[in-house]
C-alpha cells in the first residue's frame, strides 16, 4: 500500500490502473478511521480491483466556532488500518495542496441541504461538496463509498453526483455501533468517561422511535416527542435537532408514509454527536 502526498501522484497511480482495465472505488474520510472506516474500505475493496483512501481533514466545511483545529489526527494509525482493511494507496495531501492560495471555486446546492445538519451547519455542505467534487475529480473513481451515520452527506452527495452528471456510483453502507449502541465517530474520542455513558441516550431514544414506527406508528409527531423525551433525561445531553425527514430529498415530513430518515444531533457536553435510522413502511 502507498502513501500519497500529491494530486499528481494519485493521478499518475489511477492514469495505470484504468489503462490495465481496473476498477477503482474511493473511499472519503477525514482520518482518525475506525471500525466504520474499516467497514467502508472491506465494502469497496470486495467490490473494486483496487482502493483509495482520501484522509483529509477539510477545513472548508468546518464553521469558525467549530473543531477544524482540535479534530483527532493520527496518519500512523489511518495507514495501518487501511493496509488491514486491503486499501491500495492512502490520499492525505496538505491542505494546500488541495486549496491553493487564490482557490474560488465551490460547489453548492440548494433543497437537500435547507434541514438537519444544513440548518445548524450553514456553510458545512458547501465544504463537503466542493471537498468531495475535488477527490471525485482526482481519483475517477468508479464507486465512492460513505456511511450513512452522515445520512443528509449521503443524499447531498447523491444529489450531487446526479445533478452534475458525474459517472460514479455513490454507495451507502450501513451505520457501525460500539456494543452499547453508540454509533462510531472520531469525534466520540472528545468525550470524557461520564460523557461517553451519556452518549448512549442517543441510540437508545432513536431505538425507541423506531420501535413505536415497528409497532405501527405512523405518525412523525409522538415518535419524535419520545425521542426528544428519552434525551432530555440524559442532564449532560443538549439537543440541537431530533427531525424526521424524506428520504432521501430530506424535506420534512410528519407521516411515515413514504421512506423517511429520523435523525438525532445532540450536544454531550462539548461534542456534537449524531446518529439516525431509515424507517421504510413495508
Ligand atoms: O464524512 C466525512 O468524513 C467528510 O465529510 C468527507 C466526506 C470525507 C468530506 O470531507
Amino acid at each position: 500500500m502507498n502513501l500519497e502526498k500529491t494530486v499528481q501522484g494519485v493521478r499518475a497511480q489511477v492514469k495505470e490502473w484504468r489503462r490495465e482495465g481496473l476498477r477503482i472505488g474511493l473511499v472519503p474520510t477525514m482520518g482518525y478511521l475506525h471500525e466504520g472506516h474499516k467497514s467502508l474500505i472491506e465494502r469497496a475493496v470486495m467490490e473494486n480491483d483496487r482502493v483509495i483512501v482520501s484522509v483529509f481533514v477539510n477545513p472548508i466545511q468546518f464553521g469558525p466556532n467549530e473543531d477544524y483545529g482540535t479534530y483527532p489526527r493520527d496518519l500512523k494509525a489511518d495507514m495501518r488500518l487501511c493496509e488491514e482493511a486491503g486499501a491500495s494507496v492512502v490520499f492525505a495531501p496538505d491542505v494546500s495542496e488541495m486549496y491553493c492560495d487564490d482557490f474560488s471555486t465551490f460547489v453548492d446546492m440548494n433543497g437537500v441541504t435547507g434541514e438537519l445538519c444544513g440548518k445548524s451547519r450553514p456553510a458545512h455542505f458547501r465544504g463537503v461538496c466542493t471537498v468531495v467534487s475535488k477527490l471525485f475529480h482526482i481519483a475517477a473513481p468508479d464507486r465512492a463509498y460513505f456511511g450513512q451515520k452522515d445520512a443528509q452527506q449521503l443524499a447531498v452527495i447523491r444529489h450531487m453526483a446526479r445533478d452534475l452528471n458525474m459517472d460514479i456510483e455513490i454507495v451507502g453502507c450501513p451505520i457501525v455501533r460500539e456494543s452499547d449502541g453508540l454509533a462510531k465517530s472520531s469525534r466520540n474520542t472528545y468525550l470524557s468517561k461520564e460523557e461517553r455513558t451519556a452518549a448512549t441516550v442517543i441510540a437508545r431514544a432513536l431505538l425507541a422511535g423506531r420501535t413505536m414506527l415497528e409497532n405501527g406508528e405512523r405518525d412523525g409527531d409522538p415518535v419524535l416527542c419520545e425521542i426528544r423525551r428519552i434525551i432530555s433525561t440524559e442532564p449532560l445531553a443538549k439537543i440541537d435537532y431530533v427531525e424526521m425527514v424524506t428520504w432521501d430529498r430530506i424535506e420534512i415530513h410528519h407521516t411515515a408514509d413514504v421512506p423517511v430518515l429520523v435523525a438525532a444531533a445532540v450536544w454531550i457536553g462539548k461534542t456534537r454527536l449524531i446518529d439516525n435510522f431509515i424507517f421504510e413502511r413495508e
